[in-house]
């Protein structure tokens, strides 16, 4: 496919860039700064993509970069979620205008486009119930309000889908294509975490669920690589079994 990639010069957006050549995608980089870019990628990478200057707020021309390269795919990593309650960050601004370009790009095509957005585990369903987990640990809460624009949106405007991960770590900071991975593939479940450990702590009153989520939560660090590996790999095929869903990921390895 050929990808639009929103926030290229980031931690997961750089190991996209490497990921998706090496999937054999087309990579147009949409990025604050191609210098910066054109920095962190081996030059032998950085020539084999296209690269679009411009703000990820600017819901026009991100608009423009999808139609005038004709990308199949945007995938967003732009944007870095505040961590507490009362925190404000960019990403809810980012995220409305990447989607609104995805929505209106799709309108002018006549097919709606494949979406990857990056949200958090707090969005993800305590298993076995319809409680987000970020009502127990409730860190990271900008991702629930961007969710909603996507569970808002009317059918067949966006195929999206929202990963979700815990913490993730780098595994090197070589961006070669092909890429490689120390680590296996993730497993991935829509909607709660796959794997869950549950465990009579949750029955504790008051604060059992708190617990018992911060206990699970260091079980689901995954690596940038495996993650940009994930997503490289769905964007293969047009029908993905994650359209219109979260996606929560373990490392199947550890
Ligand atoms: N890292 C984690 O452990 C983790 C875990 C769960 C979820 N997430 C989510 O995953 C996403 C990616 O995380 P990350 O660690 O890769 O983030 P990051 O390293 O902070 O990267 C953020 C990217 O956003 C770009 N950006 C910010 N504002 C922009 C703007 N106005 N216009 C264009 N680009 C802009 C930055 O560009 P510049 O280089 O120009 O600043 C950078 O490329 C985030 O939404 C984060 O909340 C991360």
């Amino acid at each position: 496919m050929k990808v639009l990639l929103v926030g290229a010069t980031g931690n997961l957006g750089i190991r996209l860039v490497a990921a998706l050549l090496t999937h054999g995608h087309s990579v147009v980089a949409f990025v604050r700064s191609s210098k910066k870019l054109e920095s962190l990628l081996p030059a032998s990478v950085y020539r084999q993509i296209t690269v679009v200057q411009g703000d990820a707020t600017d819901s026009i021309s991100i608009k423009k970069a999808i139609l005038e390269s004709s990308c199949d795919a945007v995938v967003n990593t732009a944007g870095l979620a505040a961590i507490l309650p009362w925190g404000r960050s960019e990403l809810p601004a980012i995220f409305r205008a990447v989607l609104d370009a995805v929505r209106e790009a799709g309108l002018d095509r006549q097919k709606p486009l494949r979406a990857w957005f990056l949200a958090g585990m707090g969005v993800l369903y305590y298993p076995g119930s319809e409680s987000m987990l970020s009502n127990y640990l409730p860190i990271y809460l900008e991702h629930r309000q961007n969710l909603r624009l996507l569970q808002s949106l009317p059918s067949n405007t966006v195929d999206w889908s929202a990963l979700c991960p815990g913490t993730m770590v780098p595994e090197s900071s070589h961006f070669n294509v092909p890429t490689t991975s120390s680590r296996g593939k993730l497993i991935a479940n829509a909607a709660s975490p796959p794997s869950w450990k549950d465990s009579w702590i949750k029955h504790i009153p008051l604060i059992g669920m708190t617990l018992l989520s911060g206990m699970n939560m260091g079980r689901y660090e995954t690596s940038l690589e495996q993650n940009a590996e994930f997503i490289a790999s769905d964007l293969e095929t047009y029908e993905s079994q994650w359209s219109g869903t979260t996606v929560g990921i373990i490392d199947g390895s550890k």
